[in-house]
């Protein structure tokens, strides 16, 4: 058996990150996918707010697991990812997949305005704006809804203090920095952090104060 064997992949969605990946399409790796495919199916999240749409990827394996009966809202800023995320989300029973092109900023700040709420966040959006992103996240999520971050560890540049990266990336990896001490000791999240793919972390809305 191979490693990637343990990853059961739906179908219609067979192939995809593969194809993706050498035309460097970010999309999330097959292990992120299956993970937040568990979640959602556990978890059975009513509303769900991704950050990030890109090809449609992520939100057509939410999709499945959240059933007919949840909604997702997805949001892309990029004309050309929007168009190819629409055209995938018509090649098969999506409808439950809802999608704003338009900056994540400019949505979340309408979304916190009409007193929207999520049960699930997944930010896969612009890495270095999820400290920007959090007080609309504590604003949206319900009590006991769940924010998930991928690419936490940012090529594990994040772990390299002593080897000073890239200047190119000095700012992501800065606020990338500030968000996860945010995260790890907000009142009102639990949060822990996996090793998969890019690093995610886990944050629960509520439960056992630090
Ligand atoms: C890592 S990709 C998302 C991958 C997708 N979740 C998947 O796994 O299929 C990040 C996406 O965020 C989009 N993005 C970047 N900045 C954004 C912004 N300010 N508002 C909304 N989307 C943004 C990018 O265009 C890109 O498609």
């Amino acid at each position: 058996m191979r490693k990637e064997d343990l990853i059961v992949v739906p179908e219609d969605l067979k192939g995809i990150y593969e194809r993706c990946a050498p035309e460097h399409i970010p999309i999330a790796t097959p292990e992120m996918a299956r993970f937040l495919y568990t979640m959602v199916t556990m978890l059975k999240p009513k509303r769900i707010l991704e950050i990030g749409t890109c090809i449609g990827y992520s939100a057509r394996w939410m999709s499945k697991a959240i059933g007919k009966e949840g909604q997702i809202l997805t949001v892309e800023i990029d004309k050309e990812m929007a168009k190819q995320a629409r055209e995938n989300f018509s090649k098969g029973d999506y409808q439950n997949i809802t999608l704003i092109e338009e900056d994540a900023k400019i949505v979340l700040y309408d979304l916190v305005r009409k007193k929207e709420k999520f049960d699930f966040i997944f930010n896969d959006g612009p890495k270095g704006q999820y400290l920007t992103y959090l007080p609309y996240f504590e604003e949206l999520l319900n009590e006991k809804g769940v924010l998930i971050c991928d690419n936490m560890f940012f090529k594990d540049y994040i772990f390299t203090e002593e080897d000073p990266p890239p200047r190119k990336h000095r700012t992501i990896i800065r606020n990338m920095t500030d968000f996860i001490h945010k995260i790890s000791y907000h009142e009102d999240f639990t949060t822990t952090f996996l090793d998969i793919s890019d690093g995610v972390s886990i944050s629960y809305k509520g439960g056992s104060k630090k």
